[in-house]
């Protein structure tokens, strides 16, 4: 059985003290939760502050990003896979659209990152999904393929069940627009037989993978119903405590 995960990014939201005090909040409002993974992405600067707070909790630690490389050197403003571990993550996001659009975080580097996050121990959200103009031609699932081939080159079945991948249609981050659980399910189901394909049918059973865009409190319930959906990875709707625990304790 996938245990689903409940994702939060903060995106670049919170100085070091409002990430505290809302991973403190969130705390006893997820506390019961066993039938999911929770986990939050907090801005680098915060990642310390809050792993330490939430230490011993059920609560993962996820950075947003990290460096392709595995090797520490003269690579300014990059963090390494193993700092970020240091700070107390296990978890880090990879190749989120926004970092596709406006930092130049192609495919290929995506596929870099995924080796650097399984080289270190930590288990990357690795990040997909179709522009408006991709879906409306008709491309949806032919530009997630690639993405997924480019992305995921060369790893092998285990590695790849190690993965958790989150479908995120552009269209749909932040925007209140959602995709419906139909639209999300025909995505899921169509990523899941294409790792069948590329790797194996014990990889694509067991794989997660992740909607997201636009989830709120009101429509989790919905989605998670869907067979292929197993989680979400939440933006705004994830930055106050309240309304996160109400995603994480969808009614299942
Ligand atoms: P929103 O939930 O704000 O649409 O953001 C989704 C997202 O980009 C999560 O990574």
């Amino acid at each position: 059985m996938r245990k689903p995960i409940i994702a939060g990014n903060w995106k670049m939201f919170k100085l070091i003290s409002d990430a505290v005090a809302t991973a403190t909040a969130l705390k006893p409002l997820v506390a019961n939760a066993n039938h999911c993974e929770v986990v939050i992405a907090p801005p680098f600067t915060a990642l310390k502050a809050v792993a330490d707070r939430l230490e011993g909790s059920n609560i993962h630690v996820s950075a947003q990003d990290l460096a392709p490389e595995i090797k520490h050197g003269a690579h300014t403003g990059e963090v390494c896979g193993d700092m970020i571990k240091d700070a107390g993550c296990s978890h880090v996001i990879i190749g989120h659209s926004e970092r596709r659009a406006m930092y130049g975080d192609t495919d290929a580097v995506v596929n870099r990152k995924i080796r650097a996050a399984l080289h270190f121990g930590l288990t990357p959200i690795v990040c997909i999904g179709e522009t408006l103009d991709e879906r409306d031609a008709g491309n949806a699932e032919k530009v997630v393929a690639t993405q997924l081939a480019q992305s995921l080159a060369e790893l092998t079945a285990s590695e790849v069940i190690r993965i958790v991948l989150a479908y995120e249609p552009v269209w749909a981050i932040g925007t209140g627009r959602t995709a419906t659980p139909e639209q999300a399910q025909q995505m899921h189901a169509f990523i899941r037989q294409w790792i069948a394909q590329q790797f194996d049918a014990t990889a694509a059973s067991d794989l997660r993978i992740l909607y997201g865009g636009s989830v709120k409190p009101e429509n989790i319930s919905d989605l998670m119903r869907a067979a292929d959906i197993d989680g979400a990875l939440v933006g705004g709707a994830s930055l106050e405590a309240e309304s996160f625990s109400r995603i994480v304790n969808y009614e299942w």
